[in-house]
C-alpha cells in the first residue's frame, strides 16, 4: 500500500518507519529541511530506540521529502501527524494540522480514492473540520475525488515508540466510513495478527497478546486518546499524593506501590512517585481536555486536581532539598537527569527543568549532568547559574547537595562512595526513589527519597 504521512517527528517517523518495515511504500514528508536532510543519510534526528537500525532496513521502502512532490499524491492513505502544541489557553493548536490537509487536498487528482488519517492528538470536532476543509479544498478547485476520513489515536511511549508501535495492546479507529476502516485495518493486517518478523533490535514478549482493534466513531476515537493519557496522569497523581501522605506518617510508598499493584483492578504500572510527570503528551493532553470540557461549560475536579498534585509535586523536590540545607542562595546543588524520562533525549515539560528554575531563582548554582539530554536543555537557559557537565562524578564535585531527576539505569551503577567524597556535603534528594535507601546509607550518603 502506498502512504503518505505528513510530519516526521516522534510519531509520524516511528509510524513511517515501523510500515515501511511491514512492507508498505512510504513517503515521509517534514517542512524541517534539516530534518529530513538527516533522514536521507538513514540519521534519525530524535533519539529513539532502534531508529537508526531501522532507518537503514526499511530505506527501499520509504522516501523523504520536505517538499510536496508529485509521488506524494498518489498514496491511497494520508497520514497526518504534525504537532499540536499548546495555545496560551490550553487549547491544542490544529493549525498544523488544518494545513496539512488543505496542502494535500490542493494536490489530488480528479476521481482519486484515498483516505485521510488523523494521528495528531487532537482536540474534539478537529476530524470534521479537517473534512470540512478537504471538501471545501476539492470545490474550491472544482474537481471530484472519494475521500473517506478517519481518526487513529497513537499510544506510543517515547523511548519506547517502536516497541510500543509494533506490539501495540490496541489499534483504535474512529471513522463514520466502512471503507476508511476496511483501509485502515488492511494497513495494519500485520500488526493485527502479528505474522511478522520483529526487527533483531526488537524482540516480542513471550506473554504478548494479539492487539484488539477497536473501531468507533470518530469524536470517540478522539477522547480515547486524551481520556487515556488523563487517566494514566492522574495514576501518577494520585501515587505522588499517597507519597505525600507517607511522608507525614512514616511509611513507605514504594510499598504501598507493590502492595496496591497486585490488585489486577489497580495494576502495578504508573505507581511511581516521583517529581511529577512531564514529557510532550501528559501536560499537553490534560490541558487540552479541560479547554475542551470548558467550552462546554463542564466541570472536570479529577483531572484538574491531578494537573495541580503535579505542579506541587516540583515544589515539594525543593522543600525535601531545604529541609536537609535550609538555605539554597550560594549554594552548590548538582542535578542528575534532565531529560523528562531515561533514554530520551527531550526535556519537554521536564520536571528537571522546572525544578532547576525554581532553584536558580533562589539563589542556586547548578551543576547538571544527563547522558544525552544536555544539548536540548541548553536550550532552556541562559548560561549564568548553570554549568553541564559530560559526567555524572564531575557534576558531583563540591555540591552542597544532589538530587537525582531522571532515573538513568546508569545512575544505578555509579561509584556512590566516591561521590559522596567529592561532595562537599553528601546529601542527596532522590526524587525518582531510585536508589536503595540502605545502599546509600553504606555508602555514606545523607539519603532523602520521596514517599519514603
Ligand atoms: C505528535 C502529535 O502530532 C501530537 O499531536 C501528539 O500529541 C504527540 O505526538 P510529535 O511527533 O511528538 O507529535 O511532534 P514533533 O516531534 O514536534 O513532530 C511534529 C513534526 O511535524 C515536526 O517534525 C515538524 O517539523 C512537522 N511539521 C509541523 C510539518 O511537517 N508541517 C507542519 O506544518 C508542522
Ligand atoms: C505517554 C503515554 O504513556 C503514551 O501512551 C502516550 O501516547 C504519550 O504519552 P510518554 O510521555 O512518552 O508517553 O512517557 P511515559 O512513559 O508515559 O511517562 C510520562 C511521564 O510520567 C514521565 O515524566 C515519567 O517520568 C512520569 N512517570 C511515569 C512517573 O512519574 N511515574 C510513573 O510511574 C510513570
Amino acid at each position: 500500500m502506498k502512504i503518505t504521512i505528513i510530519g516526521a517527528g516522534y510519531v509520524g517517523l516511528t509510524t513511517a518507519t515501523s510500515l515501511a518495515y511491514l512492507g508498505h511504500q512510504v513517503l515521509s514528508f517534514d517542512k524541517d529541511t534539516s530534518k529530513i536532510e538527516s533522514l536521507k543519510k538513514q540519521i534519525s534526528p530524535i533519539h529513539e530506540i532502534g531508529m537508526n537500525e531501522l532507518l537503514m532496513l526499511t530505506k527501499n521502502n520509504i522516501t523523504f521529502s520536505s517538499i510536496f512532490i508529485t509521488e506524494m499524491t498518489e498514496a491511497e492513505v494520508f497520514l497526518i501527524a504534525v504537532g499540536t502544541p499548546p495555545m496560551a489557553n490550553g487549547d491544542a493548536n490544529i493549525g498544523y494540522v488544518e494545513s496539512a490537509a488543505r496542502e494535500v487536498a490542493q494536490l489530488l487528482k480528479q476521481g482519486q480514492r484515498c483516505t485521510f488519517v488523523i494521528k495528531s492528538t487532537v482536540p474534539i470536532g478537529t476530524n470534521q473540520r479537517v473534512k470540512q476543509i478537504v471538501n471545501m479544498t476539492l470545490r474550491e478547485r472544482n474537481i471530484e475525488c472519494h475521500v473517506t476520513f478517519a481518526s487513529n489515536p497513537e499510544f506510543l511511549r517515547e523511548s519506547r515508540a517502536l516497541y510500543d508501535t509494533f506490539f501495540p495492546d490496541r489499534i483504535v479507529i474512529g471513522s463514520d466510513d466502512t471503507e476508511a476502516i476496511d483501509i485502515l485495518s488492511r494497513m495494519y493486517k500485520h500488526l493485527l495478527n502479528q505474522d511478522f518478523q520483529p526487527p533483531s533490535f526488537l524482540t516480542r514478549p513471550d506473554d504478548y497478546k494479539l492487539p484488539a482493534l477497536i473501531t468507533t466513531d470518530l469524536v470517540s476515537a478522539e477522547i480515547i486518546k486524551y481520556a487515556a493519557n488523563a487517566f494514566l496522569a492522574t495514576k501518577i497523581s494520585f501515587i505522588n499524593e499517597i507519597a505525600g501522605l507517607c511522608e507525614k506518617i512514616g511509611a513507605d510508598v514504594t510499598e504501598i506501590a507493590r502492595g496496591i499493584g497486585q490488585d489486577h483492578r489497580i495494576g502495578k504500572y504508573f505507581l511511581n512517585a516521583g517529581p511529577g510527570w512531564g514529557g510532550s503528551c501528559f501536560p499537553k493532553d490534560t490541558s487540552a481536555i479541560l479547554a475542551v470540557a470548558r467550552n462546554y461549560n463542564y466541570d472536570m475536579p479529577i483531572i484538574t486536581a491531578a494537573r495541580k498534585v503535579n505542579n506541587r509535586q516540583r515544589m515539594h523536590i525543593i522543600e525535601r532539598l531545604q529541609d536537609k540545607i535550609k538555605v539554597i542562595r550560594g549554594r552548590n546543588i548538582c542535578i542528575l537527569g534532565l531529560a523528562f524520562k531515561p533514554n530520551t533525549d527531550d526535556v519537554r515539560d521536564s520536571p528537571a527543568i522546572d525544578v532547576i528554575k525554581i532553584l536558580q531563582e533562589r539563589g542556586a548554582h547548578i551543576i547538571a549532568h544527563d547522558p544525552i539530554a544536555i544539548n536540548n536543555a541548553r536550550k532552556e537557559f541562559n548560561e549564568t547559574n548553570i554549568d553541564f557537565k559530560e559526567n555524572a562524578e564531575q557534576a558531583a564535585e563540591h555540591a552542597d547537595a544532589l538530587i537525582i531527576l531522571t532515573e538513568w539505569p546508569e545512575y544505578n551503577e555509579l561509584n556512590w562512595y566516591k561521590v559522596a567524597k567529592l561532595m562537599k556535603t553528601p546529601i542527596v534528594i532522590d526524587a525518582r526513589n531510585q536508589l536503595s535507601p540502605e545502599k546509600a546509607a553504606e555508602a555514606g550518603l545523607d539519603y532523602t527519597g520521596i514517599g519514603r
